[in-house]
């Protein structure tokens, strides 16, 4: 009997961790935004390879990546071609991760027409979607896309119905953006920051500036990943202006976010010029 005891006393005690494991796991992932990749060879293709060779051996076991978008940078005019070819080689680059990668459009990826849009759909997925990781509902949008009544926020409306869980968006367009010529306008600004914090998201990762900055704005942190390949710019006090790629650590409501800058070397510089 005292023995049987014992048993149930364990198994209790395994089950209750194992549930509270489940439940409470820390998200851990990487994350980079803004590759800026041409049909031709650039050094954003280079700082794109050197990231995602970083990310296979990084010692913080991410257990996946996000991509902001602004994949492809081409003339406006471009063939479908050459976007099609240039889809491809962010396809092949990023195929040699070792990890799931979750992609999303950037403005960039998205003004070349329909035919284009579609081609990213097919090749890379659709452009706007959701994942269940342990206590956090995913939100990945497109940011071309987000006005009031636009079919994307109806479907995200009736998404927010029925989930309670805390939310965390991925969407290329900054909703507080540093620069004004950046930002939505007034009344998508408004209306998505109040729809965001009526239903519980409380962290946004965005791309756009090229720049990483972190800010908390009333109960919404968002943070702004820098590029991993199109142009630096300057950032903001309290910024870092590198080509990067971010770990990111989240568990409750505490966000941990570390920049991990990634240089080429002379020799591929000038191979790549
Ligand atoms: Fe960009």
């Amino acid at each position: 009997m005292r023995f049987a005891c014992l048993v149930m006393f364990f198994l209790f005690q395994a089950g209750f961790s194992f549930c509270l494991e489940t439940q409470n796991k820390e998200l851990n992932f990487v994350i980079f935004s803004d590759c800026h990749l041409k049909d031709t060879t650039t050094i954003g293709e280079t700082i794109l390879k050197n990231i995602i060779d970083r990310v296979n051996v990084d010692e913080s076991n991410p257990e996946f990546a996000v991509c902001l978008g602004d994949i492809v940078e081409l003339p406006k005019n471009a063939s479908i071609q050459r976007y099609d070819r240039t889809i491809d080689k962010y396809l092949s680059i990023t195929g040699r991760l070792n990890i799931p990668l979750h992609t999303i459009a950037g403005n960039h990826d998205l003004e070349h027409g329909e035919i284009a849009s579609k081609i990213f759909q097919e090749k890379i997925g659709p452009l706007f979607f959701t994942l269940q990781k342990s206590e956090y509902l995913l939100i990945f949008l497109n940011s071309e896309s987000v006005e009031k009544n636009s079919e994307q926020m109806q479907w995200l409306e009736k998404i927010f119905r029925k989930s309670k869980e805390k939310k965390i968006v991925f969407m290329h367009k900054p909703l507080f953006a540093v620069h004004l010529f950046k930002s939505f306008n007034i009344f998508t600004t408004q209306y998505l920051k109040d729809f965001f914090e009526k239903n519980n998201v409380f962290v946004i990762f965005s791309g756009h500036e090229h720049f990483f900055y972190q800010q908390k704005y009333n109960r919404i942190l968002q943070i702004i990943i820098g590029s991993s390949g199109g142009n630096v710019r300057p950032a903001p006090e309290g910024g870092n202006s590198s080509f990067q790629y971010c770990r990111v650590k989240i568990s409750g409501n505490k966000v941990n976010v570390e920049v991990v800058p990634v240089e080429i070397s002379q020799k591929e510089e000038i191979f790549t010029k």
